[in-house]
């Protein structure tokens, strides 16, 4: 370490990567993290957004030349919106593609007629002006398409973006807040790219069944960057932002992750996290301390959930028969010429890979050194009180695959292409626009006890923010996961619901997979709340 550490003083403030490190890891890719651009509401609260395409280059190595994407006001992703709570945003939403979209704020608190749902749709050239009463804690969200049918296909192409909620009443001094510096935003993808660098979307037979999977980890748009931050404590505001991949975060060098918020707002205190598992649409913040000077590598191990392993039960049981099942699968993948099974190379012996790196910048001053024991803005635990109903959501990916799962029968199913009809669904219903699903009450708790059988599923409610009560059978501690608006479920789990805003027939609230392509094929209801 001490070689490496005289070479990093030397590697001074460039942001381009120093050759020490690359060498380091002996890894092909990793170009300095991209930071989004911040839009902050002003005054008026005015913000804009415009749908467009675009060509991005995502880095080194495939995805090194330019490929068609989409973004927000820029190639691929979108700018990080910041809200105030207590003020109202407004954002126009232009559509610049020959294609409709909608935009959903997802984890605002926001009415149904502007929560960006399937029903809000802009159409091409049209422009879309929510106003966005913001009235929640500050907190992590994100925007992305929704418009149903092409969800997956448009997010991952790149309708997305961040969404801080700041609240100037109860700013928390304790915490890193330069933004870009020690605030980093992190949206964290997978995605798959052609041997001549084009982005693709493949999102048929087995992928539609596992959800649409890449090989390449990029962080901001660019595949395994590196983060130049000071030597102290530094704040990442983590998004899983993939279709599919349920990321199992940890650093190489078993350094802690003190998380400090999940997706509904801060937590009283740090949790000291050794891993974060972090399922589509979740979000963590965590304090990472630096102070040392090293150099740091993120790491996820690799996603066995699966309806052909049972869920994430190699997961649990540790990394051999798991890591060997997607082996096994990338050999088919291969078969099937797109390679659409293979996990990111591995770095470490249970087939963990690498998501970024952090290298210490010695220019960059540290303003933050000292963990806080508590969060002075921390979002109030609930006082929710007792349910006044329970209502029970079975995800189920059959429909699709008829229950042939195991064996030869899923090559020679998808060898035949005969896995168009596929209709996943909630509670035996693939979703349906026309049909309501359930009618809420403002003000009322209800326990909502959500069931996976056949695979882990990342359980969605719009409009609010839910405690978890159980996970299979087992309490959750609320002090350390917080609020959320997403879970993964693999099993049961038991959630406590409420309601502030309300959603109408003609823009209901959704809940659904957040699993693009289960969501797509129909794993998703919809709900009023009066
Ligand atoms: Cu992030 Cu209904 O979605
Ligand atoms: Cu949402
Ligand atoms: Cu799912």
């Amino acid at each position: 370490m001490h070689t490496r550490r005289g070479l990093l003083v030397g590697a001074a403030a460039a942001l381009a990567v120093p050759a020490w490190l690359r060498g380091a890891w002996a890894a092909p890719h990793g170009s300095a993290l991209p930071i989004p651009p911040l839009a902050q509401a002003g005054a008026s609260g005015a913000l804009r957004l415009e749908a467009i395409d675009g060509t991005h280059t995502f880095g080194a190595g495939r995805g090194g030349r330019g490929t068609p994407t989409l973004g927000f006001s820029q190639p691929f992703l979108g700018p990080v919106l910041r809200v105030q709570r207590g003020a109202t945003a407004r954002i126009d939403v232009q559509n610049g593609l020959r294609e409709a979209i909608t935009v959903h704020w997802h984890g605002l608190h926001v009415p149904g007629e502007v929560d960006g749902g399937p029903h809000n749709e802009i159409a091409p050239g049209a422009t879309w002006r929510p106003a966005l009463e913001i009235d929640q804690p500050a907190s992590t969200a994100w925007y992305h398409a929704h418009r149903h049918g092409v969800t997956g296909p448009q997010v991952y192409g790149g309708l997305a973006g961040l969404l801080i909620v700041d609240d100037p009443g109860a700013a928390d001094a304790a915490l890193p807040r330069r933004y870009g510096i020690d605030d980093l935003p992190l949206v964290l993808q997978d995605r798959l790219f052609t041997a001549d660098g084009r982005m693709v979307y493949a999102a048929r037979g087995m992928a539609a069944m596992m959800g649409m999977r890449g090989d390449r980890i990029v962080v901001n748009g660019a595949i395994t960057p590196v983060a130049g931050v000071p030597a102290g404590l530094v704040r990442l505001r983590l998004l899983n932002a993939c279709n599919a991949r349920i990321l199992h975060l940890r650093f190489e060098d078993g350094r802690a992750m003190h998380q400090v918020g999940s997706e509904g707002g801060l937590l009283p205190r740090p949790v000291a996290r050794r891993t974060l598992t972090l399922a589509p649409a979740e979000r963590a913040e965590v304090l990472v301390d630096f102070a040392d000077g090293r150099a740091a590598r993120l790491l996820s191990a690799p996603d066995g959930n699966s309806p052909m392993m049972g869920g994430m039960m190699g997961m649990r049981g540790g990394g051999m028969g798991r890591v060997g099942g997607m082996g096994g699968m990338g050999g088919m993948g291969g078969m099937g010429g797109m390679g659409m099974f293979a996990e990111p190379e591995p770095v470490a012996a249970d087939g963990a890979f690498e998501v970024m790196r952090f290298a210490v910048e010695p220019a960059l001053a540290a303003a933050v050194r000292t963990l806080p024991q508590r969060l002075a803005q921390a979002a109030p635990a609930p006082r929710l009180g007792e349910p006044v109903r329970r209502r029970r959501f079975v995800l189920d990916t059959h429909g699709m695959m008829g229950g042939g799962m195991m064996g030869g029968g899923m090559m020679g199913g998808m060898g035949r292409g005969g896995m168009g009809t596929m209709a996943m669904s909630i509670n035996g219903r693939p979703f349906d626009m026309a049909r309501i699903d359930l009618a809420a009450r403002r003000g009322e708790t209800e326990l909502w006890e959500v069931r996976a059988s056949d695979m882990a599923h990342p359980f969605h409610v719009h409009g609010t923010s839910f405690q978890v009560l159980t996970l299979n059978g087992r309490p959750v501690d609320f002090e350390s996961t917080g609020w959320k608006d997403t879970v993964l479920v693999d099993g049961t789990a038991e959630l406590l619901v409420r309601f502030s805003r309300g959603a109408g027939e003609h823009a209901p609230y959704m809940f659904h997979c957040h699993i693009l392509e289960h969501e797509d094929a129909g794993m998703m209801g919809q709900f009023t709340v009066a």
